[in-house]
């Protein structure tokens, strides 16, 4: 083979070895390091080549001369183009690209509203004690929410001040009563029941009110229910809720649908850090009574066989002592750096 056609396959095999030499570098520093190895002016690997042009004899060296400058020319715009990708990347992933002394990223975790841990938690105890869970329809009619509650529609509670009436009848109910209807007309006593859910009353909306509220009814109904099995109940439920040392008070209360009937207080005792025992003060945190015999009538139960006790409780309320929560829109609000605190 000619000198010249030696030194032209020379080159190219070097600008195969080059370019996979390029195609393999990861970063800018070992790209230079490439760079210098094929093309350095003084051990660069063409370059050596190119110095031999003037040991060849004047036919050979235009050829040889050429070749060179073309791989020359091919490998700076490969070098060219993998380093504007260096620099593509760089920008992309921004520089530097990672702070590793940054905290880690929590991960997110829902939680159960709080509202809800008191509704699981109060039907818990009273499934215990042989109570079903049940519910009823938001929107009612106003025999459900008032008459056969023995409430007649010129009373005060059924007042367009207080309930939220629908276009066309029917209402929202103003509170969780109505299902001890619905229940006594499909099941016959024995019948225990514990129905939470909404209710809705033309309220304001301030730290105590909320226009839509939870509530939870309480209905239980057999022979032989006295009002030592009403305060007994309760009284137990308390106990367990908020603890052994907790006190019970039923004070004379009104309810159309109870005879008699009972506001429930509470007074809870808590123990400081340093172990002394102190008494909180009395807490309302139920209605309750006797089932009004004209109720049991209306669902055609014969009140001289059977009788029953009902209560109805606010959850919201319940958890904002427990969890000293002060005003009451925070549980409607539904911010999540609230709910999360409750993971
Ligand atoms: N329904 C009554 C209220 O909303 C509470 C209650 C329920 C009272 C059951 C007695 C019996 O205030």
């Amino acid at each position: 083979m000619s000198e010249a056609g030696s030194l032209v396959d020379e080159l190219r095999a070097l600008e195969r070895e080059a370019r996979d030499a390029i195609t393999g570098t990861s970063d800018s520093a070992a790209l230079e390091q490439v760079r210098v190895a094929f093309l350095g002016r003084r051990e660069g690997r063409v370059s050596r080549i190119l110095r031999q042009l003037g040991g060849l004899s004047p036919e050979a060296r235009p050829a040889v001369g050429a070749e060179a400058n073309r791989v020359k020319q091919v490998l700076r715009g490969a070098l060219e183009e993998r380093e504007r990708r260096f620099a593509r990347e760089r920008a992309d992933t921004g520089t530097p690209a990672r702070d590793l002394t940054l905290p880690g990223r929590d991960r997110w975790r829902g939680a159960r509203h709080p509202v809800t841990l008191v509704v699981d938690e109060i039907c818990d105890i009273f499934a215990r004690l042989g109570f079903t869970r049940a519910r009823g329809p938001e929107a009612e009619t106003e025999w459900y929410n008032f008459v056969a509650l023995n409430t007649p529609l010129d009373h005060p509670a059924a007042d367009e001040q207080d309930t939220l009436y629908l276009k066309g009848g029917g209402l929202l109910r103003s509170h969780t009563s109505p299902v001890q209807i619905r229940i006594l007309e499909r099941y016959r006593p024995p019948v225990r029941i514990l129905a939470p859910g909404p209710a809705y009353r033309r309220d304001t909306w301030d730290a105590t009110h909320a226009p839509a509220f939870f509530q939870i009814e309480g209905l239980a109904v057999d022979e032989g229910i006295t009002f030592v099995d009403f305060k007994a109940t309760l009284s137990e439920f308390a106990r367990r809720f908020w603890g052994p040392g907790t006190r019970v008070r039923f004070r004379p209360g009104y309810f159309p649908f109870t005879e008699p009937s009972a506001e429930v207080d509470v007074k809870r005792r808590v123990v400081g850090a340093d172990g002394s025992v102190e008494e909180t003060a009395w807490l309302e945190v139920m209605g309750a009574g006797m089932v009004d015999p004209a109720v049991l009538e209306n669902v055609g139960i014969d009140p001289e066989r059977y009788s029953g006790w009902a209560f109805g409780m606010g959850p919201a309320r319940i958890a904002m002592l427990k969890y000293g929560i002060s005003d009451i829109r925070m549980l409607y609000e539904n911010d999540i750096r609230f709910l999360s605190q409750f993971a």
